[in-house]
């Protein structure tokens, strides 16, 4: 029997140095003192050894399990310090890893704030389609055959050969099918990509961004018109910015304005503008004696270069981050 103690004693203390953590200590301790545990064992057969040899036997036994036990708990604390020693040797004034976090692209900022501003003021945000009929583009908005506009350096043919379908060159489009679909009182933005076949400069790219504006009602004048752009004017460039509306031409309005804006002291053209042509209300099939309505049209990047003082509206699409960081 002390043979086998002293086996016992040899062997725990030879698996002893080859844990290292805490899991395996407790199976050790389990294999050993649980309740069919090798030492467990021994002391519950000391109860058959002869009264003599009892008394020497549980001794014996007993100390060994006190002895086992102290090491098992000086093991335990060890392995746990260690832990806690590894722990902190985690620095958390460490910087974290660097994540970049996006932001809105500068067009888009400027043009959210725009819509707002327009929401505010009445109007309901829709959408056209940017592939569109030149029936819509040109026509129908009394652009005729001729004009400059529809001429290929102007234009993204989809077939260059029948020309009746292109990228729209501009918004106003949308006032046709909006009041193709929707019965009068209308007050709607519409904003949007717009494409030129142009070569680029500091002022013109061939993908730009409109806002239309289209309101149709019984009684609207052209004080309607200025009231609403002198006011939208306020709310983008400050409220005591003044507005100058000059004379202009556009085919499907009559009379027809341009909308300049004095602005940290120059005068800045952002839109044409006019009450909507009778012909085009007539076509939409309403009564142009009794509706009358008003269309403006505005440039994102030109509002956006002016608020932002950007010289070349190259940067916008140029996708160089130390631009765009700066917004
Ligand atoms: N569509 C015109 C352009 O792109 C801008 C415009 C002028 C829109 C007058 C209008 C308007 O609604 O009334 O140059």
């Amino acid at each position: 029997m002390q043979n086998n103690l002293a086996d016992l004693e040899k062997n725990t203390l030879d698996k002893l140095t080859s844990i290292n953590n805490t899991q395996e200590l407790s199976e050790l301790r389990t294999q050993l003192l649980g309740r069919n545990g090798e030492l467990t064992q021994i002391l519950r057969s000391i109860g058959d050894l002869d009264a003599n040899e009892r008394k020497l036997a549980g001794q014996v036994s007993n100390a060994l399990k006190k002895k086992l036990e102290q090491v098992l708990d000086q093991k335990n604390t060890d392995l746990v310090s260690a832990q806690l020693a590894n722990l902190e040797s985690l620095d958390v004034s460490l910087p974290g890893k660097y994540k970049p976090i996006g932001r809105l692209h500068p067009i888009t900022q400027t043009l959210r704030h725009i819509l707002d501003v327009l929401r505010r003021l009445g109007f309901t945000v829709v959408e056209g389609p940017e592939v569109e009929l030149s029936a819509y583009n040109f026509d129908k908005l009394r652009i005729p055959e001729n004009h400059p506009a529809r001429d290929m350096w102007d234009t993204f043919w989809i077939d260059k050969e029948d020309e009746s379908m292109l990228l729209r060159t501009h918004t106003s489009p949308m006032q046709i099918r909006y009041m193709e679909t929707h019965e009068p009182p209308i007050r709607v933005a519409v904003p949007g990509r717009c494409y030129r076949y142009e070569a680029t400069d500091m002022t013109h790219e061939w993908m730009l961004q409109q806002v239309e504006l289209l309101a149709i009602d019984k009684g609207i004048s052209l004080a309607d018109l200025k009231g609403t752009l002198h006011e939208f004017a306020r709310q983008i460039f400050g409220s005591d910015s003044e507005v100058m509306l000059r004379n202009s031409y556009f085919p499907f309005v009559e009379p027809g304005v341009e909308l300049a804006v004095k602005f940290r002291g120059k005068w800045l053209e952002i839109m044409g503008a006019g009450m909507v042509h009778p012909e085009i209300i007539e076509n939409a099939g309403y009564d142009s004696s009794v509706y009358t309505g008003f269309a403006a049209g505005m440039g994102i990047e030109r509002i956006a270069m002016a608020v932002y003082e950007v010289d070349d509206i190259r940067h916008f699409y140029t996708n160089d981050l130390r631009f765009l960081s700066q917004f």
